[in-house]
């Protein structure tokens, strides 16, 4: 099977989990992927969490699948002029260090457009160009809280909260790479590489854009319908923490289910849509409530949504999440059990659709990781183990046109 990205040469110039997300998901689709790593070190995630003594740790081989490593220290003269030969034979250089860090080393956007100028430069700072923040270093949580989704996220009687799901890391490799495939369409039209950037703030801030719809609904009518504090509790001037709430039109919760006293994770999640109102009541053995005035409409039954999900708790108490899940399936309401990391882990269904794979490594042996959520018919991609450091340094010189002798020189400087 051909992959669409074959023949893309990308330098991968990205650490801990930004940047390396974007190029693991490209790497997927067929792009040579060349890590490029500083010698004896490299990237820092090798090394943070481990969980086997002197192998690679889980941080780095989940975020760094289907790529080659290339150890090369940029900061010496050696370094400095292999990549830029790796450059001028590059279609992108994807990158995410801390701001001005690539200036410092001698590669500008202006000097990488001017090696090549067909290259594509595609960068993730916390901040973007020109922000009163653009000197600032950011992890995760840092861009959650700059992004909005912090003070949005938990309980309005609890502090701003992150979310586990990575808000200002993956997803912002995810914008990247879209970017990126957008520039090398672009290049098929201009002939000509562009810099792409993207910050961690804008990307959490785009995954947020519900909150800002809210937060101007807010500033015109003083209260939010569907969040828990209408029409009890009191609104101020920003957009409250709603816990569980559904983000739409649709009121939602966790539910609590059988067991619940002693798995942390015995719920479900229950939609009530406005049209699914009837299967609801007749799936929680409730018709009465189906013409109640009290009961009918959206409308109606806000005032008193929590004394609903009670009574929905109530029905599910002799339920177990799955049970309750295979019996509101039938009613067409939108659910799900929450699932645990181990139950993820042990999906059948995950692993069958590849979005659960186990792959080889030479030091670890197998792990579990995160396939491609993106299915395509005529693609599948295939994941591979992560490189060990400077696994592929000898091979991807040689295809520079280093020879042995030139190679065991650049080893004995130590610039690679
Ligand atoms: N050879 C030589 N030097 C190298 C090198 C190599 N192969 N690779 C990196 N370096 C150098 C850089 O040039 C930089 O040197 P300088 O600061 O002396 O100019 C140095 O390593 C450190 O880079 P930096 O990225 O600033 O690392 P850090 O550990 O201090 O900061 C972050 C880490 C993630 C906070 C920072 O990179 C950052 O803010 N990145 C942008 C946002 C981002 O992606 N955050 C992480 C999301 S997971």
């Amino acid at each position: 099977m051909s992959k669409p990205l074959e023949g893309i040469k990308i330098i991968d110039f990205t650490h801990v989990q930004a940047g390396p997300a974007c190029t693991q998901l490209l790497a997927w689709f067929g792009a040579d992927v060349i890590k490029v790593e500083r010698p004896g070190s490299g990237d820092v995630t090798r090394n943070q969490l481990r969980d086997i003594p002197d192998a690679d740790a889980l941080y780095f081989t989940m975020l760094n699948s289907n790529k080659r490593s290339l150890t090369l220290d940029t900061k010496t003269q050696e370094g400095k002029e292999v990549l830029e030969k790796l450059v001028r034979e590059s279609d992108v250089l994807v990158e995410n260090f801390g701001p001005g860090a690539l200036d410092r080393m001698g590669f500008s956007w202006e000097r990488l457009n001017e090696l090549n100028p067909k290259l594509i430069m595609a960068s993730v700072k916390g901040f973007s160009d020109g922000h009163h923040y653009d000197d600032l270093k950011v992890y995760e949580n840092v861009a959650q809280c700059a992004g909005g989704a912090a003070s949005t996220t938990g309980f309005w009687d609890g502090p701003p909260t992150v979310s586990a799901a990575a808000l200002g890391d993956s997803n912002t490799g995810m914008h990247l790479a879209i970017g990126i495939l957008t520039a090398i369409i672009g290049r098929g039209q201009t002939g000509r590489g562009q810099k792409v950037a993207v910050s961690m703030q804008d990307s959490v801030i785009n995954l947020c854009r519900v909150k800002l719809r809210d937060q101007q609904r807010l500033d015109r009518i003083g209260y939010l319908e569907e969040y828990p504090q209408y029409p009890h509790g009191e609104f101020s001037d920003v957009v409250p923490r709603g816990g569980n709430a559904g983000g739409g039109g649709q009121p939602g919760w966790v539910l609590k289910c059988k067991g619940w006293e002693t798995d942390p994770n015995a719920y479900i999640y229950f939609t009530i849509q406005g049209h699914a109102w009837e299967p609801i009541c007749r799936a929680l053995g409730k018709p009465e409530w189906i013409e109640d005035p009290n009961y009918a409409t959206p409308q109606a039954r806000q005032p008193h949504i929590f004394d609903i999900f009670a009574t929905i708790e109530a029905w599910l108490a002799d339920k177990t999440k799955y049970e309750a899940v295979d019996i509101l399936r039938k009613f067409d309401i939108p659910c799900a059990p929450v699932l645990s990391m181990k139950e993820i882990a042990n999906d059948p269904s995950l692993r069958a659709s590849g979005t659960i794979v186990e792959v080889p490594h030479k030091e670890r042996g197998t792990y579990l990781t995160v396939g491609s959520p993106i299915k395509f018919s005529g693609l599948k991609p295939e994941i591979t183990g992560s490189p060990l450091l400077g696994e592929h340094t000898d091979e991807i010189l040689a295809e520079l046109g280093y020879s042995k002798d030139q190679i065991a020189n650049l080893h004995s400087s130590r610039s690679v």
